[in-house]
């Protein structure tokens, strides 16, 4: 199998001066990820590495960089899936975690459950091992500036919020085994109610990957997101007919349509082939391929 990565640096207005980041943060986690297939490890490894450099480059609202909640805190969400076993991790509202896509994996992996929210995954997390960092490791000054803003801006809302900033990164890949992965990682949306969780620890809403169908995963309004279930969504429109690109299009027509949601997909077609649409402003990705000798960059 020719092995495929795609990933997505967030849905959203992203301001003009952020752009050329987000361009070469995506760059950088396409690289990554394609490093591991390249070397002809898996399709999760890939997935793992590529969202871990977004996470931890302060561009990104996941991991270092992302949101505050009302509270002046960082509640961390993140979700993966194994295409090959329909294996599924995730975990929501984790604080002082750098790399909440690790912990989730760990889930999976470790586990026999699929989703750890709150204390009981912070205290998985430290039963397995995973180091804590501190709020100053990942709450950066462009955050607590914005928190700082929106506490006095009695409009604002989780909606709003997504035509003004970037939101939440995401990885799709394919190994040389056939074998799909998908990861998503996020911190939400600012200022949210503490315990808010969005679409994306929830499996379909946020990712999925089934070697038989493809891979996804979904960036924008998580509450309009977990309605249409978006990236199970896209993979269903993968399946009818049969283009990546028609069925991004066709799940962001179906998010605006019914729930008046504003989002992203990225997906991976079961050959690689990559299919990417969203219906806010901008959002940056990179894909890399076969023989190419760079990811693809575009918005
Ligand atoms: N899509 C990220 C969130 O709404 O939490």
């Amino acid at each position: 199998m020719r092995p495929s990565i795609i990933v997505h640096g967030g849905a959203g207005d992203i301001p003009d001066e952020l752009r050329e980041a987000h361009r070469r943060g995506t760059q950088r986690a396409a690289e990554a990820g394609w490093t591991v297939l390249a070397a002809g490890g898996s399709a999760l490894d890939a997935v793992e590495a590529a969202v871990v450099v977004m996470e931890d480059d302060e561009t990104f609202d996941a991991g270092r960089g992302a949101f505050l909640n009302a509270d002046g805190q960082v509640e961390l969400d993140a979700g993966c899936m194994d295409g090959a076993g329909l294996q599924v991790g995730a975990v929501a509202s984790v604080q002082f975690i750098q790399n909440p896509i690790r912990l989730a994996r760990t889930v999976m992996e470790k586990s026999e459950h699929v989703l750890l929210v709150g204390q009981g995954a912070q205290r998985f997390a430290h039963k397995m091992g995973f180091a804590t960092c501190d709020l100053t490791d990942l709450a950066v000054p462009r955050e607590f500036e914005r928190w700082q803003k929106l506490l006095y801006d009695r409009t604002h809302s989780a909606r709003k919020s997504f035509a003004r900033a970037s939101d939440t990164v995401g990885c799709v890949a394919l190994d040389r085994a056939g074998h799909m992965a998908a990861g998503t990682s996020t911190g939400g949306v600012p200022n949210k109610m503490p315990g808010r969780v969005g679409d994306v620890p929830m499996v379909g809403c946020g990712f999925y990957a089934d070697d038989q169908y493809g891979g996804a995963s979904t960036t924008g309004w998580g509450e309009s997101i977990a309605k249409v279930l978006l990236a199970r969504l896209a993979l269903h429109h993968l399946e009818v007919l049969g283009d990546p690109r028609a069925a991004a299009q066709a799940a962001i027509a179906v998010l605006e349509e019914k729930v008046n949601g504003l989002g992203g997909v990225i997906l991976l077609a079961p050959d690689g082939r990559p299919g990417w649409h969203y219906n806010t402003p901008w959002m940056a990705y990179a894909y890399q391929a076969g023989d190419m000798a760079q990811p693809t960059v575009g918005q």
